[in-house]
């Protein structure tokens, strides 16, 4: 239960993200930021690409828009042959989604995809895909995801191609990402929620220590009244006698509360007879202390406390 709150605690820390998507062709509304195609010459507008082989349906795409490269080791698609290409953009946030249109066809157009993404010049993810051969196009495909991005500003970078690598296209729709708006109303609405977080948790722990608290009360108690058996045992032992706790000498302990003793005696002693008061049970092991009953769970935490 504490885990579950520790998580809801933890969960409620990253809480306040929203996203803002940034467009394959349109600035990011957030900061302007544009998606850079290089080089540039070897991209295209693919909306008004005629002579572009991929014709994906314009309104399954975000604002109907898609930008189209291909990397193609021969000379082919664009002026740059074996030269990957780059799209990048920059974003402050937390994680990314990247978008794209992927043909399902082999040739015409080629659809094999071939990607690699960057964070801030470190390799992080790549995509390969095998088109199925069959017509058409897949929508927003989720070529890449990262939600484990340190907070503040990066550089996205995603490579179509590899040098002397095979045939690739790559058709991007939008890139997505999260940040931290920091909105005052949202924060105030966390912190009255982290405030009574910290109520029940404080709630929890002072229900804990009260249970800690009575059971230690209560474990020194039997202890402390299961203590005269020791005594008697010797005054047995030394008077010979083994008959009548009458003319036994106890301590001042077990005097105040005899009958709590004789109880927890007779609870202890699997022999005891009430009726004959016979404590011959006691005497065939007088050198081995008879164990405490009560001493096992006064020495070691009750087994519920190892969850804490
Ligand atoms: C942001 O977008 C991604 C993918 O589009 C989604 O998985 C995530 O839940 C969104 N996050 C928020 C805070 O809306
Ligand atoms: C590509 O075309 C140019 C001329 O446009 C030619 O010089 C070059 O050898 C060709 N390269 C390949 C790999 O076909
Ligand atoms: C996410 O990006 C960080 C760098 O910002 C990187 O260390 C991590 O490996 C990436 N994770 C995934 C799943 O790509």
């Amino acid at each position: 239960m504490l885990a579950f709150f520790f998580l809801s605690f933890v969960s409620l820390c990253h809480g306040f993200l929203v996203n803002s998507t940034i467009d394959d062709s349109f600035p990011d509304q957030l900061t302007g930021e544009i998606v850079q195609y290089s080089p540039a010459e070897a991209w295209n507008n693919g909306r008004n690409c005629d002579r572009c082989s991929a014709r994906p349906s314009q309104s399954l795409l975000h604002r109907e828009t898609w930008h189209d490269g291909t990397f193609n080791r021969n000379n082919g698609s664009n002026a740059f042959p074996n030269q990957p290409l780059f799209a990048s953009v920059r974003f402050k946030g937390e994680a990314v989604y990247v978008y794209c249109v992927i043909p399902r066809t082999a040739d015409f157009p080629a659809g094999h995809s071939d990607m690699t993404f960057f964070i801030d010049n470190q390799r992080v993810g790549v995509f390969v895909r095998n088109p199925p051969g069959t017509p058409g196009f897949d929508y927003d495909v989720l070529v890449y995801q990262n939600t484990s991005i340190p907070p503040g500003p990066h550089e996205l970078i995603i490579q179509n191609g590899n040098r002397n690598g095979p045939k690739s296209i790559l058709m991007l729709d939008r890139i997505v990402y999260s940040y931290d708006n920091g909105e005052p109303e949202k924060r105030q609405t966390a912190l009255e929620t982290s405030t009574i977080v910290g109520i029940v948790l404080g709630a929890l722990a002072a229900i804990c220590l009260i249970v800690v608290g009575v059971y230690w009360y209560f474990a020194c108690r039997r202890r402390k009244t299961a203590q005269p058996a020791q005594p008697l045992k010797l005054e047995l032992e030394t008077g010979g006698s083994g008959m009548g706790v009458h003319s036994l000498n106890l301590p001042a302990a077990s005097q105040s509360a005899p009958y709590s003793y004789q109880r927890d005696y007779a609870h202890s002693s699997n022999s005891y007879h009430p009726s004959g008061y016979s404590f011959n049970n006691l005497t065939p092991e007088p050198h081995h202390p008879r164990p405490d009953p009560y001493s096992t769970p006064s020495d070691r935490p009750p087994a519920y406390l190892s969850k804490y």
